[in-house]
């Protein structure tokens, strides 16, 4: 089996190379990755030189390079996860998002028309559905809940994973598509709620917490997701959609908390900046579909989970103290210098 995993220098596609490698020695892995700023390949560092993994540096946007990437692997199976994936950055420049999740997926859409790929995989978000009201915890989104996004970057993902049904419906592509909640773990990169403030409570920091921090997010411990990716991609059926989440809510105020908790540090270090625009207030996934047909369960619970990444962050400080000293330092001046 060989599979074209897109985005693997990036967090969850780098948990997911990890996870292949270990749990399918037999199978070739070929990473596709752009480097953009969130692509790292410190994060693939213990699997370079392995014999069934392959990097290749190129943008899924490339029609002529993708083609030819196709031509030359033959792969099995695609996994998408390439993305601009960071809410905030869509706000700045949307044109990015557009480029690489709408674009981006429809040249992988045609090269795996012409190339006849057994799966294609897209990677997707529980974004697309918008967000739930804080008042409702009776409400959860399912596969059938409507498309109805908040942000350019949400809009991208839905824009894709609607052309991805449509070369389904249309030329029969086998297809499968995940739409998960927020994911957190190791290699997350330190621009995104959990690891930045585990970083900024370390250097003792102030911790950036927007509006009065009540948004809630479904968490994920990353490794659950490659599992229900892994499950997904054998035994998920074509042309269907599977919700990824598992009833780990937590408003942000407590995962920030809990981290301030688990490091010791004083609640005086949080700063309630202003509001993001049209911030999604809670999300939560009903995850019956893919317990009930793939016997998928979390296997990692909030609790456990920050504990593992806490501990994570502390025995890889290298590994996020060289990116935060590089670029990413003026972007973070200008995202939060005058909030
Ligand atoms: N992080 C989450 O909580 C979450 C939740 C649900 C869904 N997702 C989805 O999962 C996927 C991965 O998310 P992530 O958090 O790992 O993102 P990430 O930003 O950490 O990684 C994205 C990777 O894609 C690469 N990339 C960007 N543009 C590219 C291009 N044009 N061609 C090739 N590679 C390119 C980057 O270099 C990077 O390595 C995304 O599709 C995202 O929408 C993420």
């Amino acid at each position: 089996m060989k599979i074209i995993v897109t985005g693997g220098a990036g967090f969850i596609g780098g948990n997911f190379v990890h996870y292949m490698l270990a749990k399918h020695p037999s199978y070739r892995i070929i990473c596709l990755d752009l480097l953009t700023y969130a692509g790292n390949m410190e994060t693939l560092a213990p699997v370079v030189g392995h014999e069934n993994f392959t990097f290749v540096k190129g943008d899924i946007a490339d029609r002529a390079f993708i083609y030819q990437l196709f031509e030359t692997e033959k792969p099995d199976i695609i996994v998408n996860f390439a993305a601009e994936s960071h809410v905030d950055r869509s706000i700045e420049d949307p044109e990015i998002f557009l480029q690489t999740n709408v674009i981006g997926t429809s040249v992988l859409l045609d090269a795996c028309k012409k190339y006849s790929i057994k799966r294609f995989h897209q990677v997707s978000t529980d974004e697309v559905y918008g967000d739930l009201p804080l008042d409702r915890l009776d409400l959860f989104f399912t596969e059938e809940t409507p498309l109805h996004t908040s942000s350019p970057y949400s809009a991208s993902k839905a824009s894709a994973d609607l052309l991805v049904q449509a070369y389904h419906r249309t030329f029969k592509l086998p297809v499968t598509i995940s739409r998960c909640s927020n994911n957190y773990g190791s290699y997350h990169f330190p621009e995104k709620l959990i690891p930045l403030m585990i970083a900024n409570a370390l250097n003792d920091k102030k911790l950036p917490v927007y509006g009065t921090g009540d948004n809630v997010r479904d968490w994920l411990y990353v490794e659950d997701h490659c599992s229900a990716i892994d499950l997904i991609i054998h035994n998920g059926r074509i042309g269907e959609v599977y919700n990824v989440g598992g009833h780990n809510e937590r408003t942000n105020l407590e995962v920030v908390k809990t981290i301030i908790r688990e490091l010791g540090k004083d609640e005086n270090l949080i700063q309630y900046v202003t509001d993001r625009p049209g911030h999604d207030r809670r999300y939560a996934i009903d995850p019956t579909k893919i317990k009930t047909e793939l016997g998928w369960e979390p296997a990692t619970l909030f609790d456990e989970g920050i504990k593992k990444t806490i501990k994570w962050y502390l025995d890889n400080k290298a590994w996020w103290e060289r990116i935060i000293s590089g670029e990413y330092q003026s972007y973070y001046e200008k995202m939060y210098a005058d909030r």
